[in-house]
């Protein structure tokens, strides 16, 4: 354990960064598995859960990420970080990461939802067949999805490697 107060005050501070990312982050790596197991073993669950991922992502993932920020501008300002390129990057990814879930993923969540709940009202006590639209919406939340998992996983180990200026 480190007995300079200020040296310990910087690695609780990186300890809080290092728990935002993760409960922020951690949870959308598991969306792709969720989405595929609901849709083949329960169709009628898709709509609920489109439903908890863009409650996930209003409630977890942008507090999270305003955490991260927080106590990354905290590391950087103790450090004497800011002119390195690796907190460039990170804050550059916080305003994608921010923009992207506000602007896209909520959005795209909620009329996925729609969509599928569309679907599974006119299959009636059929079997339920996701149409084009929610498809296609699907396809979209996995690829914008999937470049956010990207953007955190490449920030990590820039962070991690301390990529300079
Ligand atoms: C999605 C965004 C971010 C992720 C995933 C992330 C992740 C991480 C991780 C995993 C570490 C630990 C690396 C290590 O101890 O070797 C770290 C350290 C650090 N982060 Fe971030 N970070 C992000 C955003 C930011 C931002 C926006 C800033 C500054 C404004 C920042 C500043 C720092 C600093 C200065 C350190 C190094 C502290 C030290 O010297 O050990 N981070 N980050």
């Amino acid at each position: 354990m480190p007995t300079d107060p200020a040296a310990s005050l910087f690695e609780v501070v990186l300890a809080i960064h290092i728990m935002a990312v993760v409960v922020a982050f951690g949870v959308t790596f598991a969306y792709p598995i969720m989405f595929a197991v609901a849709a083949r073993h329960d169709p009628r669950s898709v709509p609920l859960v489109h439903r908890i991922e863009y409650t996930v992502e209003r409630m977890l993932i942008n507090p999270g990420l305003l955490l991260v920020l927080l106590a990354g501008i905290y590391l950087a300002s103790k450090g004497h970080y800011w002119s390195d390129f690796f907190v460039q990057w990170g804050l550059a990814a916080v305003v994608v990461i921010g923009a992207l879930v506000g602007a896209v993923m909520i959005p795209t969540a909620k009329r996925a939802e729609l969509a599928a709940t569309r679907d599974v009202a006119a299959a009636g006590d059929g079997q339920i067949v996701l149409g084009e639209e929610y498809r296609a919406l699907l396809r979209r939340l996995t690829a914008v999805g999937t470049l956010l998992s990207l953007l955190v996983l490449v920030t990590i180990l820039f962070m991690a490697l301390h990529v300079g200026s």
